[in-house]
């Protein structure tokens, strides 16, 4: 995010229904991905629809400062790779700005060079723990200076020959399943991952898709074994990335809560480690109607119809919160107005993950009138389906910590709510989702950049 200290507040007013049909961005976690890969690939790789948001633009800066070409050709991102194994030493740090995703991937890729790298990023990143990725790391020989305990600004060198290792990992996350894979990737020999449970599995799928030796076993309990064979050849790919499912949830649930709204949201990812937020909404009776599914780029995708319709509040299940990690402030809005009380289990790494998302959520949902109920791993949030009361009328502004989760959420709430709901600060949207209002605004919302 940029950094100049003054904050950009916006309101959202009840809307009319809205309408038309939106294209999505690009999925920032197969973006991300693309851009490490074609980087570190050998020969060229071409993407179609990257992400463009600030996070993955500083993803291929600290790639270029790696050593890999990068250039936009019109519609196309176009690179030309190191090869595996043959990273350069960056010159100058790498800043991720808000950028987790980035940060730790690269944390991996990078860290197990024998040279120094240096991770940076800004205030609210360099709050988040790193020991997550930082522990494997240390395993496979990599020295960890930390100015404050596991915290960015991080300088990471690695040895000689790094060992590989087998790692369970003790909380099941794709960021970290990731940085140990692409750590693997400049290590002789096997490297073994162990998650308990599936996590979005882009990474592996595009290890495969560049030509990676990799097994995956899934056990009957859902433990799932990946193993990456170490410095082998990775040859440029084309790519396609298609629409984020994250970022569909902000129309997506906009329509269901705007009476009379009735959009397509084209090319959206379907890959079941990511869909948990449309699952869930069809149990609270949404009119989602999937169409065209099909593949594309490996991953399979669909078009979205949406349409208002009243939604019953329901249990969502703890097993599901990993295919919806990023939805929850999405699902909250919905939920705000459902028939009856949404419960939400299994959110414990919503608190670590991020700057305590859930505790934010609730601060900004009572500002305007919701009630709800946070205990350490659940949320519970009662629902009014009209929408009656909910708002600030004094135009109070929900405090959104740098999120742009939580930023577009509360937006969203605002198109149906009888009150307008305002949010503290802006900026933080271009970080994962700089089309958001101009999106938002050609369906017919009334977003004020106040
Ligand atoms: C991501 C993994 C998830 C998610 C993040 C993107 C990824 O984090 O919250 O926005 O691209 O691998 P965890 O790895 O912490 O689960």
């Amino acid at each position: 995010m940029s950094r100049g200290s003054e904050q950009k507040p916006a309101v959202a007013r009840k809307s009319p229904g809205l309408s038309g049909i939106v294209r999505i961005a690009g999925d920032r976690s197969i973006s991300h991905r693309a851009l490490i890969l074609g980087g570190v690939a050998s020969g060229q790789t071409r993407i179609r629809g990257l992400a463009e948001g600030e996070d993955v633009l500083r993803t291929a800066e600290a790639m270029r400062a790696l050593g890999a070409v990068i250039r936009r050709d019109g519609d196309e991102w176009v690179i030309g790779g190191t090869g595996n194994g043959a990273l350069l030493a960056p010159e100058t740090p790498l800043d991720f700005g808000n950028g987790g995703t980035g940060a730790r991937l690269l944390m991996g890729l990078a860290g197990v060079y024998d040279f120094d790298t240096v991770f940076t990023g800004d205030a609210s990143l360099s709050r988040q723990p790193m020991g997550r990725v930082l522990d494997p790391l240390r395993r496979m020989g990599v020295q960890v200076k930390a100015m404050e305990g596991d915290r960015l600004p991080v300088m990471l060198r690695g040895p000689e020959t790094p060992a590989p290792i087998r790692y369970t990992l003790p909380v099941a996350s794709a960021q970290v399943k990731s940085a140990i894979l692409l750590a693997g990737l400049n290590v002789p020999g096997v490297t073994t991952v162990i998650e308990p449970a599936i996590t979005r599995d882009h990474t592996e799928k595009m290890l495969i898709g560049f030509g990676a030796e990799l097994l995956i076993e899934t056990d009957k309990d859902g433990t799932r074994t990946v193993r990456l064979q170490g410095r082998g050849r990775l040859t440029g790919q084309t790519v396609d990335v298609p629409g984020d499912p994250s970022l569909a949830a902000f129309p997506l649930v906009a329509a269901l809560l705007v009476p009379g709204s009735d959009i397509t949201i084209s090319n959206v990812l379907m890959n079941p480690t990511r869909t948990g937020l449309i699952l869930t909404l069809q149990d609270m009776g949404a009119d989602i109607e999937i169409l065209k599914r099909r593949i594309a780029g490996g991953e399979e995708i669909a078009d979205l119809r949406v349409r208002h319709c009243e939604l019953t509040g329901v249990t969502v299940p703890a097993e599901r919160a990993l295919s919806m990690i990023d939805d929850y402030p999405a699902l909250s809005v919905a939920a705000a107005f459902a028939r009856g009380r949404t419960v939400m289990n299994g959110l414990q790494d919503l608190r670590i993950r991020e700057r305590d998302r859930l505790s934010a959520m609730a601060e900004g949902l009572r500002l305007n009138g919701v009630e709800c109920e946070e205990g350490r791993d659940r949320f519970s949030v009662a629902g009014r389906p009209d929408g009656k009361g909910l708002g600030n009328a004094a135009l109070k502004r929900v405090s959104t910590y740098l999120d742009h989760h939580l930023a577009m959420s509360f937006l969203v709430m605002g198109l149906a709510s009888e009150h307008p709901v305002g949010i503290d600060d802006r900026r933080a949207i271009a970080t994962g989702f700089p089309q958001f209002l101009d999106l938002m605004a050609s369906l017919g919302a009334e977003i004020e950049r106040a």
